[in-house]
């Protein structure tokens, strides 16, 4: 059977639906019923990583299964990620694709690659067959790199950077999910071209007619502005370490995993920013 975790979510919802597009039997495993997606067929089990005995009865042998990563600083990510990986290996599941990001490791700049890192890690050892499907930053989000005047202002200077797109990436997880030969590998789901902010900026002019801008602030700028939002701290050291991560590279990543896997070409990031245009703030 195949199993998704985070059918509430973004990913998981679209890998649901890519599973269900081709026809194949699922199990979705949610922590609320009531807000899974309405998929024809599906079975539903109720499960949080944190609670072994609820997975314990919820995940069987031989399940092939899409594990979403928590969005949750490193000690609770990495506690729960340990939580759902141990009872995945006592069930005797077949498969796991794990959603990661680009430059997962150790010696990551971004805070969130890190537990990422581990998680690999954590999969490696278990003994269960494992595929990692890393992204970037979110193209689906390009609008929320502007505020409402159109102006980009993270400090990343002429950095570049790619994105990944949710439906690419609920794609080649599918692919990865359903075939085999997928087992101990690590595809990298990213836009064909990294951009700059500056590139990103010329885009959505580009696609809308409006202007948009790029005008950096400082790292101190965004922690003094997310502390008077009430961020926690390891949201603030995710964000900071983000644009760290964004100068040093680590997000300049491109790669022809998605064609590998699909046949395709991913979507470039003008294609995706017209996809979003009407989400984009200066939209009339
Ligand atoms: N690349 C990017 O730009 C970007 C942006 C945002 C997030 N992310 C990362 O992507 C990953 C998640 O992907 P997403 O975008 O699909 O996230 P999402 O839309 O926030 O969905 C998260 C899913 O995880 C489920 N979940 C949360 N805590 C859980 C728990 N303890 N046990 C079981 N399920 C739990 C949620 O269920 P409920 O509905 O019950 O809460 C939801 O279905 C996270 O690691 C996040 O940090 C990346």
């Amino acid at each position: 059977m195949f199993v998704v975790t985070g059918s509430t979510g973004h990913v998981g919802r679209l890998v649901a639906g890519e599973l269900s597009s081709r026809g194949l039997r699922q199990r979705l495993l949610v922590r609320d019923p009531s807000r899974a997606p309405d998929i024809a067929g599906a079975e539903i089990a109720l499960a949080d990583y944190g609670d072994a005995e609820a997975l314990a009865g919820a995940l069987e042998p031989d399940d092939r299964v899409f594990m979403v990563s928590l969005h949750e600083g490193p000690e609770q990510r990495i506690a729960h990620h340990r939580s759902f990986i141990d009872a995945a290996a006592a069930a005797r599941v077949g498969h796991i694709v794990y959603l990661s990001f680009v430059n997962a490791g150790p010696d990551a700049i971004f805070l969130h690659a890190r537990s990422h890192g581990e998680t690999e890690r954590m999969l490696a050892e278990s003994g269960v067959p494992w595929t990692s499907i890393r992204n970037s930053m979110y193209a689906d989000e390009i609008p929320g790199w502007f505020d409402a005047d159109g102006l980009n202002t993270v400090p990343a200077g002429d950095a570049r950077m790619s994105f990944s797109y949710g439906p690419e990436l609920a794609r080649a997880i599918a692919v990865t999910m359903t075939q085999s030969g997928h087992e101990g590998r690590v595809y990298d789901i990213v836009t064909p071209q990294a951009v700059s902010m500056r590139e990103l900026a010329e885009i959505a002019w580009a696609v809308t007619g409006q202007n948009y801008r790029y005008a950096p602030t400082s790292d101190a700028w965004w922690e003094e502005r997310w502390r008077a939002r009430g961020k926690e701290a390891w949201a603030i050291e995710a964000g900071l370490t983000s644009y760290a991560a964004l100068r040093a590279g680590e997000l300049d990543v491109t790669s022809g995993d998605y064609r590998a896997l699909t046949g395709e070409d991913p979507l470039s990031v003008s294609d995706i920013a017209a996809l979003v245009a009407d989400r984009l703030p200066l939209h009339a």
